[in-house]
């Protein structure tokens, strides 16, 4: 079917095309692609656009989102967006690659997030929750960078868990490194767009690239010791290096380990750690629902140090953090291209149509939530939760990309929130929030800056 058919005989009918200026489009892309988010999409259940001649469909009903993402998974790929943005960095790992090369590397890591697993790594996360709460209670009575401070703990944990310490990586500059390579992120959505040629320089270019080389060769540091010096942990690295495809029985190169690597140090870091720097400051800005998280804590462990027993337990404050991340997604938008043409709903969509699934508008959809706006951990009791659709909140994603960190992400968020807040108070010191941008992530656009009391 030609595209052109799509847009004026199915899609007028009931949703008006919004054609977007085209520059005003990429400016909102570059400066922060959530201002490039049709306004209808806040209220309509899916909006058809067109950018530079690129036809997109904005869903957020959530039956429409489980039709694409879950029943029609197949006929979607990552597409060109996510390659181009992402592909610099992450090669074809598992966040990137699509079809039976992404299958099988998800099948060889699976075995490191079933649930039995997890808990084993819970003390490694209050361990590393600790280091921070006595780097922040040296600091008592000084202003923090929260969003810094988590960074380093979830990072601490990621390496931790995953790379069994990671034999000497620096941490600052990995963390410098990453907030380089995602700055300019927007630049290469929209020359993307545009079918611009790869090798068009923009600003902030060379500095990615110069990061992206910096992380990529101390992972392969990473990978080259421990073929060196071998051990027979159950981590990542172990389960990249005994890896093969059950269709062809290859096993990984270096390369392709590295790409897998800086994945989930990117991918299984950043996110979590944006998640808690919000849920800090909407903590510090209500006191109701802080002093409920703080009663529950102290109920919970009775006042004693935070062990991995208590984790599981700590229902109100892992509903205080599902709410952080209603509001303040950390992934704010997933895309998909179509493979083929496919149904959905009443529509036909046509081969190469960019599917986008704005997370952030479906967390604030009027329809699916009262006083979007508002922060009420309530939403999450067990009982609220059985009422709404599953795909109204998908902070995670949907279907068989879903994130495969989803509990580890909960549990350490859990973790940290739990052993830092019994011991300090953190306090913004800016009247307002700061306004979130989107650089593949959610990030606050002004350093979330806190003042720690101790307790
Ligand atoms: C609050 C924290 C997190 C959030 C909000 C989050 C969000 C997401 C989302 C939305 C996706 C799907 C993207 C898409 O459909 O295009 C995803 C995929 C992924 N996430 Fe997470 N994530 C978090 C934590 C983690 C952690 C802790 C890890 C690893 C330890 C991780 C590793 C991955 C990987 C490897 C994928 C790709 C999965 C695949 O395509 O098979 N994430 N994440």
């Amino acid at each position: 079917m030609d595209m052109a058919d799509v847009d004026d005989r199915k899609v007028k009918k009931s949703f008006p095309l919004t054609r977007q200026s085209t520059l005003g489009a990429l400016a909102a892309i570059v400066r922060n692609p959530l201002d490039a988010i049709p306004p209808s999409i806040f209220t309509e259940p899916l909006v058809f656009s067109k950018t530079a001649g690129e036809m997109k469909v904005y869903l957020a009903d959530p039956v429409l989102i489980h039709e694409a993402l879950v029943k029609n998974a197949d006929s979607l790929e990552k597409g060109e967006q996510v390659r181009r943005a992402l592909g610099p960095a992450l090669g074809q790992g598992l966040l990137t690659a699509d079809g039976a090369h992404w299958k099988w590397q998800r099948q060889s890591v699976a075995g490191a997030f079933r649930h039995d697993k997890l808990r084993e790594l819970q003390p490694v996360m209050i361990a590393a929750a600790e280091r921070t709460l006595q780097r922040l209670s040296a600091s008592t009575g000084g202003i923090i960078d929260v969003g810094h401070e988590m960074m380093r703990t979830t990072f601490d944990i990621i390496v931790e868990t995953m790379m069994s310490g990671g034999h000497g990586i620096d941490v600052n500059r990995v963390e410098s490194g990453i907030s380089d390579f995602l700055k300019p992120t927007g630049w290469s959505f929209a020359l993307g767009l545009l079918n611009a040629p790869e090798w068009i320089p923009y600003p902030g270019k060379r500095k990615a690239q110069a990061a992206v080389e910096f992380l990529r060769t101390s992972l392969m540091s990473v990978v080259e010791k421990r073929r060196q010096h071998p051990n027979d942990r159950p981590d990542l690295v172990n389960l990249l290096l005994g890896a093969s495809d059950p269709e062809t029985s290859r096993t990984m190169s270096d390369a392709e380990i590295v790409d897998n690597l800086m994945t989930f140090i990117t991918a299984g870091h950043e996110t979590t750690a944006l998640g808690l720097a919000w849920t800090l400051d909407l903590l510090a800005r209500n006191p109701v629902v802080e002093n409920k998280v703080l009663a529950e804590i102290e109920r919970v462990t009775d006042g004693q140090p935070v062990t991995a027993d208590h984790i599981s337990k700590l229902v109100y404050t892992q509903q205080v953090f599902s709410e952080a991340m209603r509001l303040y997604p950390p992934a704010p938008i997933i895309t998909r291209a179509a493979l083929n043409d496919f149904q959905l709903g009443d529509y036909i969509i046509p081969k190469g149509t960019v599917l986008i699934v704005p997370i952030y508008a479906v967390h604030h959809h009027a329809s699916l939530w009262s006083e979007p706006h508002a922060f009420d951990p309530d939403r999450f009791s067990p009982d609220a939760a059985k009422t709404r659709h599953r795909y109204a909140y998908m902070p995670f994603g949907a279907g068989p990309r879903v994130c495969i960190g989803n509990a580890f992400a909960v549990m350490e968020a859990t973790a940290i929130l739990a052993v830092l807040l019994q011991k300090i108070r953190l306090v913004a010191s800016a009247p307002r929030p700061p306004a979130p941008i989107m650089k593949i992530t959610l990030r606050p656009k002004h350093a979330l800056k806190m003042k720690v009391i101790a307790r």
